[in-house]
């Protein structure tokens, strides 16, 4: 396998989302809990779980909208945090862009889509002039859109039309690496295939390498090689896509595939669902152990007061003390 692009080590990101009259922290969000995981050159990587688990708090770390609290983001080994502070943090906000759940909030309602998918160029001093002019030409075209669409505006557009001027945005940087926070979350069912279908092409042509976020596993099946499961900011398992389908090891990773249904009515009955009990906890408090086991059909005493960690097994990573014994 080629080399990891990304690594992210021990990452955790708090939010302090209240003070008491002297300043000092009265409750905090524990976002994300001491994640790490690689991203190898040219694969996607899927991140998968329930809203709020702290999906979109690591896609924005990743691209340096969020300091991490602890842990590091390294890019070829070198630290995006400290890299984009420093002489060459152009070219690292450049290598990284970022893909939004809701295109309509993340483009500037008041801007051209030309200007829109002109300004990195601006921002880079990538081109001027004819050249981008004909630079923002390729883009739209290469994302769908054609020339005359350069002096609209965004609300003149479709939702799936929109996402695509934010990948344009986004390619027009010349990225590397490219986090896509549920790009098709907010999309018609019809029109979710297409943008995946291009994000698809962009990769092979571009030799992207992806972060595809998702809140189900059904939909990053097709796009990712490998597939992470995160569950109330930790990560409960790591595995390539076909193994992870095929043997999942966690039982989070158990229910979340049970509850898939299955086109083929015979394989269909004789599936065991598996209900998950209770709510997410809050992650203003979330519970001690494994964070799971409140939920967990198989929990056991040592659940409830040791993390189990994140456990290498060739390849496919399990935080889980029933695995890992
Ligand atoms: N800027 C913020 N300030 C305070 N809390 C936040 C902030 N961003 C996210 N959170 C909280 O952190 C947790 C994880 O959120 P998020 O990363 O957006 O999850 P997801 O993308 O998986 O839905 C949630 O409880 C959310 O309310
Ligand atoms: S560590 Fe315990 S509670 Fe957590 S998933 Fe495994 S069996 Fe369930
Ligand atoms: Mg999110």
């Amino acid at each position: 396998m080629s080399a990891a692009l990304i690594e992210v080590r021990n990452l955790s990101k708090f939010f302090v989302t209240a003070r008491s009259l002297l300043g000092t922290p009265r409750a905090v969000v524990r976002a994300v809990e001491e994640v790490s995981f690689s991203v190898a050159a040219g694969e996607t990587l899927g991140l998968v779980g329930e809203t709020g688990c702290g999906k979109s708090t690591v896609a924005r770390t990743l691209v340096g909208l969020y300091a991490p609290m602890a842990g590091e983001v390294l890019f070829r080994g070198q630290d995006v945090h400290a890299a984009l502070a420093g002489p060459d943090g152009a070219l690292f906000r450049r290598r990284i862009q970022m893909i939004f759940q809701d295109p309509y909030a993340s483009l500037n309602p008041r801007m051209t889509v030309g200007d829109i998918v002109g300004e990195p160029l601006d921002v880079h001093g990538l081109a001027a002039g004819g050249e981008r002019r004909e630079r923002i030409m390729g883009l739209l075209s290469q994302v769908g859109l054609s020339p005359e669409h350069a002096n609209r505006f965004p609300h003149e557009f479709s939702g799936g039309q929109r996402q695509r001027v934010g990948i344009a945005r986004a390619l027009a940087a010349g990225p590397e690496f490219l986090v896509c926070d549920e790009p098709i979350s907010a999309l018609d069912v019809s029109i979710q295939a297409q943008v995946v279908n291009l994000l698809q092409e962009l990769q092979e042509e571009y030799g992207l390498t992806y972060l595809f976020v998702a809140h189900d596993l059904s939909m990053i099946k097709h796009i990712s090689r490998r597939v992470a499961v995160m569950y109330l900011g930790t990560l409960a398992e790591v595995a390539p896509v076909d193994e992870l389908y095929a043997n999942p090891q966690h039982p989070y990773t158990q229910a979340l595939l049970s509850a898939i249904p299955i086109p083929d009515p015979e394989v269909e009955k004789d599936r065991r669902r598996i209900m998950l009990g209770g709510d997410v906890p809050s992650p203003l408090n979330p519970p001690p152990g494994c964070k799971f086991h409140t939920r967990c059909p198989l929990a056991f005493d040592r659940c409830r007061r040791e993390i189990p960690p994140l456990v290498d097994r060739g390849g496919h990573f399990v935080a889980c003390h029933l695995v890992n014994k």
